[in-house]
């Protein structure tokens, strides 16, 4: 297994290019079983959560048919054999997002069989509301050996008035799999509390292209008029507001200046706000389209403590969550971190401390009195956004930082190594079995 070291210190200065986002092109990849016709999407990152969905896709009969080399992030997916129907548990266990394919299938082919996803290191992850809402627009659904059975009504499935609202706000991927289901289900579907993510503005748009009728995406409130077929489409996936903030975090943690090209600012405002009230400087410099600007982010004189909690859209992103936390150790003061989301998603907290935060955490909030620095060590999380704050952390501490396991990362950063050694980090891959043996 992989593992980064890290000599801390360096400030991050250059430009970056931020890549195409992976929570919008997860949903929009399960949407090309809504259809036989091909599906192109471009900007896809290249990252281990991609891969896997291409293969559950490709076991599911729609493979990808356009290895081309010469395009990097250009990927066309294609139905070939609608009999295949089981996603079975060693991928969706792998990347939960295979849970998506649910909708799509059920819709398409009259039934699906997904193993339940279980829970993460981030907690409890049910997928009550998935069923509820698909089990209102007609699906039968069982549970059979760890697997979710569903099947549509003869006939198929027919429009609803569907409520997403769970305890923690509306469901991301619930909401993606009802709104594909609509697409094609008899008559009109109404979506109350949906999810209003631009991921899922983002799929909306691609199913718009294929020819669904929606209307009120990124609203709580989604009207879906069911059609009878959907067609080929062309799209080009959004920005990933998550690896920009990240990288926009990386830049504050370190006191660096940074230039971001095709950022997503307009998705960004909580975050945004969060970095001006602790003094960091975000300025929109250029780009004609709010999804896809220039922007520069400048150091702040000293990093100022801050209230951040964590909500569904527009509100401060989980997803975020770690790498703030990560920079308000260094806030010169007492800060206050509360999780709304996923109150167990504290994975970081231990490890920051063993590299000299000062942390309190009681259930979902977590108080960080700042220090003036960090220390390296070697430290370990099992979630890809924790394993971010630690980078951050590293990239900011004195001396050396061994962030293991970072097949983590991989799952949504493609080679954060490079991007951040390419802005001027001392940072290295290596095989940790080379670490054991200088330990030895
Ligand atoms: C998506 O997960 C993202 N994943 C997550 O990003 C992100 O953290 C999350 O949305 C919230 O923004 C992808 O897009 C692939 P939810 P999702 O259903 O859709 C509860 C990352 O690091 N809930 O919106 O699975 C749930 O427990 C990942 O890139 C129910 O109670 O999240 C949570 O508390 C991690 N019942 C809240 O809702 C349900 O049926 C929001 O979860 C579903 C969810």
């Amino acid at each position: 297994m992989d593992a980064f070291v890290i000599k801390g210190g360096r400030r991050l200065s250059g430009r970056i290019r931020v890549g195409g986002a992976k929570n919008a092109a997860l949903p929009l990849m399960a949407a090309a079983l809504l259809t036989d016709e091909p599906i192109v999407l471009h900007d896809v990152p290249d990252l281990t959560d991609i891969r896997s969905m291409t293969r559950l896709l490709a076991e599911l009969g729609c493979p990808r048919d356009d290895e081309d080399a010469e395009r990097p992030g250009r990927m066309r997916l294609r139905t070939i054999d609608r009999s295949l129907i089981h996603a079975r548990y060693s991928l969706v266990s792998t990347m939960r997002a295979g849970v998506c394919v649910l909708g799509p299938l059920l819709a398409r082919r009259g039934r699906a069989r997904v193993a339940m996803p279980g829970g993460c290191a981030i907690g409890q992850r049910p997928i009550d509301l998935h069923l509820r809402g698909l089990e209102a627009l007609g699906a039968r659904i069982e549970l059979e050996g760890g697997d979710v059975v569903a099947q549509a009504p003869h006939g198929g499935l027919r429009g609803a008035r569907i409520f997403l609202g769970g305890p923690f706000g509306s469901t991301v991927l619930g909401t993606a799999n009802v709104l594909c289901a609509a697409t094609l289900a008899t008559g009109t579907t109404l979506i109350e509390s949906a999810a209003c993510e631009p991921e899922i503005v983002d799929l909306a748009a691609l199913l718009s292209k294929m020819g669904a009728r929606i209307n009120g995406a990124g609203s709580p409130r989604i009207l879906v008029e069911g059609v009878d077929a959907l067609g080929p489409a062309e799209h080009r996936v959004m920005p990933d507001r998550i690896e920009a903030g990240t990288y926009m975090c990386a830049a504050a943690i370190t006191g660096g200046e940074l230039a971001l090209e095709n950022c997503p600012v307009d998705a960004l405002m909580a975050l945004n706000s969060c970095l001006e009230s602790v003094g960091v400087g975000v300025q929109t410099t250029g780009g004609d389209d709010p999804m896809r600007a220039r922007v520069r982010i400048t150091p702040a004189r000293t990093l100022r403590p801050a209230m951040v909690t964590t909500q569904p859209y527009p509100g401060f992103p989980t997803d975020l969550q770690a790498q703030m936390l990560a920079m308000l150790c260094l806030a010169d003061g007492n800060s206050v971190v509360t999780e709304k989301v996923f109150p167990e998603r504290f994975l970081h907290v231990a490890e920051l401390t063993r590299m000299g935060a000062r942390l309190y955490r009681q259930g979902p909030t977590v108080v960080i009195s700042g220090v003036p620095g960090l220390v390296g060590a070697p430290v370990m999380a099992s979630d890809l956004r924790a394993s971010a704050g630690l980078v951050l952390a590293g990239l900011a501490a004195r001396e050396t930082t061994i962030v293991r396991r970072v097949y983590h990362l991989d799952r949504g950063y493609q080679r954060m190594d490079r991007s951040l050694a390419s802005l001027g980090a001392d940072v290295v891959r290596v095989d940790d079995r080379d670490l054991d043996r200088i330990d030895e």
